[in-house]
């Protein structure tokens, strides 16, 4: 079991390995709506772990370019965990 700390709500969140964080929908405050890749809804900060998540898929990374996002950046409803522990904010 992975787990991803929301900072916007100062909780844990416990999801499989090899999960989507897309997994975190309904555990905390990070908005999700089209679970695609598309609306940029989901872009949120990696403030530590990344090196626990898979890298971005192109679909991923010509969304990320497209909303102008950080290096450190992500679409959590893309982002696969591999396992251990990330710490995430919106
Ligand atoms: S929920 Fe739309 S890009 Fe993640």
């Amino acid at each position: 079991m992975a787990r991803v700390y929301v900072k916007n709500d100062d909780k844990w969140v416990d999801v499989p390995d090899g999960s989507k964080l897309s997994a975190l929908n309904g555990k905390c405050s990070i908005l999700f709506a089209c679970e695609e890749g598309v609306c940029g809804s989901c872009l949120s900060t990696i403030i530590e772990g990344a090196e626990n998540l898979e890298p971005p898929s192109e679909k991923e990374k010509q969304t990320l370019e497209m909303f102008g996002a950080k290096p450190n950046q992500r679409l959590l409803c893309q982002t696969v965990i591999k396992g251990g522990e990330v710490k995430v904010e919106q």
